[in-house]
């Protein structure tokens, strides 16, 4: 058996943080930022690709944060730098960014502004805490970080409903400048969670229910496994599974399957067949909208565990959630498989794949004293399947996105 260590990646402190990319900031453009903002990455507790059906979802920030320093201009250009990657930076006007431009990570920048209606330019430095490409939504954390600053120096609200639009701003920038065609929760995640418990975002409307999520007083914790694994199919498969549970809301008549009463899903499976069309793979639809009807509820049943204050006992409807991902969305992969699996069997009382999917993180509920222990056996079962080493991070419910400095 192979010997395989646990690696954490570890959030740094919020201050020390914030100073260093100050400081990176005055040594490119030689002198201090008007000020420093940063927004957190997010772990999906349980409602997993329904956001963009109208759907619920339960996601909580993590404490891993991506920090931006930042002085406005009084011209329209727009000058961003990285901490991280030497060369990665772009510089251009206002007036250029639109549909399809800029393109790469400067999209996730300059088109908050442009989605904000920005009226200035500005000089940026980002520097970011989330692990790239795991499924922990690096890029909303880095929208959210230009948002929360953008709209600070501009007097625009901050309060949860002005976060609301925000959040619908990092959406637009995302969908329309990124091309990326995402739902929201990643964006509502990062804006307006707080510290101490997990959103409940109900996406037909964008309302939001803070839920006291006190894992340690249940003896427990949240561990993230960030597989590492390349999910470079994600955008077409993502946009693929967003267009069947499309086309299966038009076929059963509602706007969107948020409407389909879980005690009356086998009855609109039945209409679902009915209604197809040649083109249509009813075998495939029929998996699509079981798996969002009974996500969204599995949400609600879980959101009602956390009101009454009974954490332990959300663990089999995330392993439900799990199941239904992994063979009704067909989201999952080797990877997270694994890791789910690999958790659940060293004694984690629920595990499941968060965000996306196709790579990306798995989160498990562990009890408080094992965390170290299931990450030890993650990773000895990466080792000998002979997968690159996943990274651990722990998921304590933490702040969105804030002023730093
Ligand atoms: C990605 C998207 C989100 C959401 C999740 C799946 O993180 O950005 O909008 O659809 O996948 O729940």
């Amino acid at each position: 058996m192979s010997v395989a260590d646990a690696r954490f990646f570890e959030a740094p402190a919020r201050a020390e943080a914030a100073g260093a990319v100050a400081a990176a900031f005055g040594d490119v453009f030689g002198e201090t930022p008007e000020g420093v903002w940063s927004a957190p990455g997010r772990v999906n507790l349980v409602g997993e690709h329904v956001d963009y059906t109208g759907g619920l979802c339960l996601p909580l920030a993590l404490p891993h944060r991506t920090f931006v320093a930042l002085s406005p201009r009084h011209d329209d250009v727009v000058r961003v730098r990285s901490a991280q990657e030497a060369g990665a930076d772009w510089e251009g006007s206002l007036s250029e960014v639109g549909p399809g431009a800029p393109d790469g990570w400067a999209a996730y920048v300059a088109g908050v502004a442009w989605a904000m209606g920005t009226a200035h330019g500005f000089d940026a430095v980002v520097d970011g805490h989330v692990p790239l490409g795991s499924g922990l939504s690096s890029s909303a954390a880095l929208e959210c970080a230009v948002a929360i600053a953008l709209a600070d120096l501009d007097d625009l609200p901050t309060d949860d409903a002005g976060r609301a639009e925000l959040a619908a701003a990092c959406v637009q920038a995302e969908n329309v400048v990124a091309g990326a065609a995402t739902g929201g929760m990643d964006q509502a995640a990062s804006l307006r969670c707080r510290p101490g418990g997990g959103i409940l975002l109900d996406t037909r409307d964008d309302t939001v229910e803070h839920l006291p999520l006190d894992l340690a007083a249940a003896g427990l914790a949240l561990l993230v496994v960030d597989t590492r694994a390349a999910h470079s199919h994600s955008g077409g498969e993502y946009g693929a599974r967003r267009a069947d549970v499309e086309r299966a809301a038009r076929l059963l008549g509602v706007p969107t399957l948020r409407e389909v009463d879980p005690d009356d899903l086998d009855d609109a499976l039945e209409r679902l067949a009915a209604a197809a069309g040649p083109g249509d793979d009813v075998a495939v639809l029929r998996r699509r909208v079981r798996h969002a009807v009974t996500e969204i509820d599995r949400v609600r049943r879980t959101a009602d565990l956390l009101r009454a204050g009974r954490a332990r006992e959300v663990a089999p409807l995330l392993d439900a959630s799990h199941e239904s991902l992994r063979h009704d969305y067909e989201v999952s992969c080797r990877e997270l498989d694994l890791a789910v699996d690999a958790a659940r069997s060293a004694g984690a009382l629920a595990a499941r794949m968060t965000g996306g999917g196709f790579g990306g993180s798995a989160i498990a509920l562990v009890e408080a004293g094992a965390v170290g222990a299931v990450a030890q056996e993650v990773a000895r079962a990466f080792a000998d399947a002979r997968l690159r080493a996943p990274q651990f991070l722990s998921a304590l419910p933490s702040a969105g996105a804030g002023r730093d400095a």
